[in-house]
């Protein structure tokens, strides 16, 4: 089983959204056992103090490094894992990607410490965290959302945690492209038609279709992804094909 702990000076914020449905439901199997820390229970001073003045000067404040070390020093004590990634969340991380997520669950326990304020203090990016991760190129007030998206990614990819493993089978053959458009009933909507190719029963012509949608999509909204993704012959054949102009 996967063991995720958070360190954070909200843990409240992350209550609702772990006991929602995938994540809810996979801590009930015991798939993954998530646990919330309060970075501030692990201070020692009267005014139980997680932040101060940045030497230097500036605005702001930063968070000090001694309660968050002693944080997972405690973890680590409760949960000896030999090989326990501590993942620092920060604007300044590795990007979040997918493969990211597939090495991250590789392990068994995973430490996810939540900044605020102007940041934190350098010495827990140098000498604690094994990884410093950011979920893309803007900047949250906290690692908190940062790290409910990550939890999420990681999650839905643990064997048992989605009912049928149908769909990971399905997205993983799309790797490295956006999916195809999906539709569901009445057949026509306000006017709006269902593609005919999706009603004809015909699971080749359906395949070959989506292929085609997925690569069009990609090609004109994300061509960035294109160097990466897993093409066949049949896919440059198709992609040469398409027009970008008319999607
Ligand atoms: N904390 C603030 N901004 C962040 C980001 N983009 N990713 C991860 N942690 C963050």
């Amino acid at each position: 089983m996967l063991r995720i702990d958070v360190l954070t000076l909200f843990p409240e914020a992350f209550s609702g959204y772990l006991s929602h449905s995938i994540i809810g439901r996979a801590a009930e199997k015991q798939v993954v056992d998530i646990r919330l820390h309060n970075i501030r229970d692990f201070t020692h001073d009267k005014h139980s103090t997680v932040d101060d003045y940045p030497y230097g000067g500036g605005a702001g404040m930063v968070m000090k490094p001694d309660p968050i070390f002693e944080a997972v020093e405690f973890v680590k004590t409760e949960n000896q894992a030999a090989d326990c990634r501590i993942v620092l969340l920060t604007p300044q991380g590795k990007l979040f990607t997918q493969e990211l997520a597939g090495k991250l669950i590789e392990g068994n326990h995973i430490i996810l410490i939540c900044g605020h304020y102007e940041g934190i203090d350098e010495r827990v990016a140098q000498h604690l965290a094994t990884d410093e991760i950011s979920i893309g190129d803007y900047l949250l007030s906290g690692g908190e959302v940062a790290a409910m998206v990550i939890i999420d990614c990681l999650v839905r990819l643990l064997p048992g945690a989605i009912g049928s493993s149908a769909s990971l089978v399905e997205e993983s053959h799309m790797e490295g492209l956006l999916e195809y458009p999906q539709y569901t009933r009445p057949p026509e909507y306000r006017g709006w038609k269902v593609p005919d190719v999706l009603l004809s029963g015909n699971h080749k012509e359906i395949a070959n279709w989506r292929r085609a949608q997925s690569l069009r999509r990609t090609a004109s909204r994300r061509p960035d992804l294109l160097n990466k993704a897993a093409l066949t012959d049949k896919d440059n054949k198709m992609l040469k094909s398409i027009d970008l102009n008319n999607n």
